[in-house]
């Protein structure tokens, strides 16, 4: 009888060129992505889009294991920790407040400044000695284009070094075009230039936004949407891989004033599309181009130029709320000028893009993810993982988001997700509330 064929699953064979190896020198320099578990703090954050939070409205999310508290007023939008400081209450989950310029805790009264988070009095013990000396932290906020982002910070982080939130975006264009030339699309749009339309969704994703965040610009990820309807609905044709030739097929953004991330040369020379596989019998068989480029920015922005079609560009984010959920954000920008453009984008987000693209596209992507959440649940799986040519993309990322985080966010404290089989999370499953990522309002 044979012996059984051993398999050795580490260094044996002929190692692979330096390029691709994953070992411990390369892991060195990314060791700081292997411990942001709970994501980097200190940076822009989408928080909600603008429909969401209606004239006086106020709505509780958690971002970096850090809760946060939205509330409109007249033209501002205020962002304050949601977490009193008595004895740790939500303010969200029960919104009360006296003047425009207070929210009051619903539980015991203290009551706080909307600009400056200032514990100004308590309801009922407006002499106690503790006010005025003490409050909670207050998040930058920028509304643009429908969307309201967070500058979601540490407690001491001081206001005068809030970055602009360009510098949390992808690079922009026209103004980058000579040097990230795009021959085969039109100058792709941001959520902050004039007139640009935003469509989209977010929901919450159920794995460690580091495996959602290398899901989105992952060449050798596309195989997950070969059998998508939309891909043959268009007669897209979509390889089942894309393999990087060149050393230099991915351009770091490094810049000392403005985003930190990587720009993927996709579709030029520097990548090769795969298209067959005799062996196993694929084929491409489409007819229709659909030439896109991915690139990623910290603190995790998806970047994909010329999808889901000329003119258009998909934003991602994946926000961190706690270790192992995060917030899905699938962002659609046009430029319309006009108002039949805009009716035009409109009709075509909501019966084409949204059902086939963000969702049934992109819904094999969450699927996918979840699917990776236990192999890196443990962080075992950064050791364990081993990577091909294609890997590339996110090896380059993690030294990058490495090199230029403005800070590694701590495990949340006193909040959701901290223990994850605490007995309230547990209680909420079995009401068939899932862990997410906005605070559920207490009835009166
Ligand atoms: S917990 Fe907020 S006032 Fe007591
Ligand atoms: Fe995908």
């Amino acid at each position: 009888m044979n012996e059984p064929k051993v398999i050795r699953r580490r260094n044996s064979g002929t190692p692979p060129a330096s390029a691709r190896t994953n070992d411990s020198r390369t892991q060195s320099q990314y060791a700081p992505y292997k411990e942001a578990a709970w994501g980097f703090i200190n940076h822009w954050y989408p928080a909600l889009f603008s429909e969401e939070l209606p004239p006086d409205g106020t709505e509780g999310i958690q971002i970096c294991g850090i809760p946060i508290l939205l509330r409109r007023v007249g033209d501002r939008v205020f962002a304050l920790k949601d977490q009193c400081l008595h004895r740790g209450v939500r303010l969200s989950a029960k919104p009360t407040c006296f003047t425009r310029s207070t929210i009051s805790c619903w539980y015991h009264g203290f009551t706080f400044d909307l600009e400056t988070g200032r514990l100004v009095t308590i309801a009922a013990n407006p002499e106690d000695k503790l006010i005025g000396t003490t409050g909670i932290t207050t998040y930058p906020v920028q509304e643009v284009n429908g969307l309201i982002f967070v500058f979601v910070r540490e407690d001491d982080f001081p206001d005068e070094d809030v970055p602009p939130l360009a510098h949390d975006l992808p690079v922009r264009f026209p103004e980058n075009d000579a040097r990230f030339p795009h021959p085969l699309w039109p100058a792709a749009p941001s959520v902050l230039d004039d007139n640009a339309v935003l469509r989209g969704i977010h929901r919450t994703g159920f794995s460690n936004w580091r495996i959602a965040c290398e899901n989105g610009f992952d060449n050798a990820h596309i195989l997950v949407h070969k059998d998508n309807t939309i891909v043959h609905a268009m007669d897209w044709v979509l390889p089942l891989g894309i393999v990087p030739t060149a050393d230099d097929c991915i351009a770091p953004v490094e810049d000392e004033n403005g985003p930190k991330g990587m720009v993927q040369w996709l579709f030029t020379d520097k990548w090769k599309p795969i298209l067959e596989n005799p062996q196993l019998n694929l084929k491409v068989e489409n007819a229709r181009g659909r030439c896109y480029r991915t690139s990623v920015f910290l603190p995790g922005v998806l970047m994909v130029e010329n999808w889901p079609e000329e003119h258009v560009v998909q934003y991602e984010w994946y926000v961190p709320i706690t270790e192992d959920t995060y917030e899905y954000w699938e962002v659609l920008v046009k430029i319309c000028n006009t108002d039949e453009e805009r009716a035009a984008y409109d009709y075509r987000y909501k019966h084409l893009f949204k059902p086939l693209a963000l969702h049934g596209f992109n819904d094999c992507d969450l699927s996918a993810r979840e699917a990776m959440q236990d192999f890196y649940a443990d962080g075992t799986g950064w050791e364990d993982e081993q990577l091909v040519s294609t890997d590339v993309s996110p090896i380059t990322w993690r030294k990058i988001a490495s090199r230029w985080n403005r800070g590694i966010a701590k495990p949340g404290r006193g909040v959701e997700g901290t223990i994850a089989t605490s007995s309230i999370r547990l209680k909420r499953l079995a009401d068939g509330i899932a862990p997410g990522y906005r605070v559920r309002k207490i009835e009166d």
